[in-house]
């Protein structure tokens, strides 16, 4: 379908200087990602405190290491689909530009997005439950059991961020700082109901940013948004990133 853009919107994609991406599980579901809320969402046969949480890993470590290491399994399987590659092209074409995602599934590194803020971790890494230190799996190690830290033997666990846990704070900080400076937001396929994650698209609109949200259904958010781009990611995303381009690459060579 052709997506038909505001003229407030693309008088935004010429002008801005600073443009913040904030993805949720929604972009990776066209890779075949399950969701977490909706039809088909993971919290629709899990309980998200029996697995996603401190005392679930302590309660049952093999268990919780082995739904992960399912879904890392899952996850390295699948490929990264177009509407993480018009982030790739979006990034290229604005001074400022950084993509807060709340994914672990890594798919936005791997489609070549250079500045990426991880909010609840990445499914790929993992450190030692009990020193901290980061685990690196030897050959044949990763099997059904939680393996041991080499340093330490305690538990490790994966690099994700669990209920009842503190975002890392670097991540947090780097991100509010990009919701602030954004002339223009995006909040894609995300629910926009876990915090602190979903108060970045109102910091952002509170300092000025264009909110536009890209999401087949409205949201909490919607409300607040100035714009709703009501369609997959995979799809709007590509046409976004068309116009962007027509738009930024005219400027500049305009400019020469
Ligand atoms: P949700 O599963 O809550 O929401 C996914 C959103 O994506 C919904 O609003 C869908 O309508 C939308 N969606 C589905 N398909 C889409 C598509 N093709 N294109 C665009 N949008 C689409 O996922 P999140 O908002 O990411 O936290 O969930 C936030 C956090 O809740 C997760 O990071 C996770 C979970 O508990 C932790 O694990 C800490």
């Amino acid at each position: 379908m052709e997506l038909a853009l505001s003229e407030a919107l693309l008088r935004r994609i010429r002008e801005a200087s600073w443009v913040t991406a904030f993805t949720g599980a929604g972009v990776s579901a066209e890779s075949g990602v399950p969701t977490f809320r909706g039809t088909g969402g993971i919290w629709e046969k899990f309980r998200p405190e029996e697995l996603a949480s401190m005392d679930a890993f302590l309660r049952n470590p093999d268990l919780v290491w082995q739904w992960y290491a399912h879904r890392r399994e899952v996850m390295a399987q699948v490929q990264p689909n177009p509407g993480h590659t018009a982030l790739v092209r979006l990034e290229r074409l604005f001074p400022g530009f950084a993509l807060i995602t709340q994914n672990i599934d890594n798919l936005h590194r791997r489609a070549g997005s250079a500045t990426v803020y991880e909010l609840h971790g990445n499914i790929e890494r993992n450190f030692c439950s009990r020193c901290g230190e980061l685990y690196r799996p030897e050959e044949g190690e990763v099997a059904g059991t939680v393996p041991r830290c080499h340093s330490c033997g305690g538990p490790v666990r994966p690099d994700v961020v669990w209920f009842g846990e503190l975002l890392p704070e670097e991540e947090w900080n780097r991100s509010v700082a990009a919701a602030r400076s954004a002339d223009l937001f995006l909040s894609i396929g995300t629910s926009a109901v876990v915090y602190p994650a979903a108060s970045l698209p109102m910091i952002a609109r509170r300092a000025g940013a264009y909110l536009v949200e890209i999401n087949p259904e409205p949201t909490p958010l919607t409300e607040i948004a100035d714009e709703l781009l009501a369609g997959r990611a995979g799809e709007i995303l590509p046409q976004l990133a068309d116009a962007a381009e027509r738009i930024r690459e005219g400027q500049r060579a305009d400019e020469v």
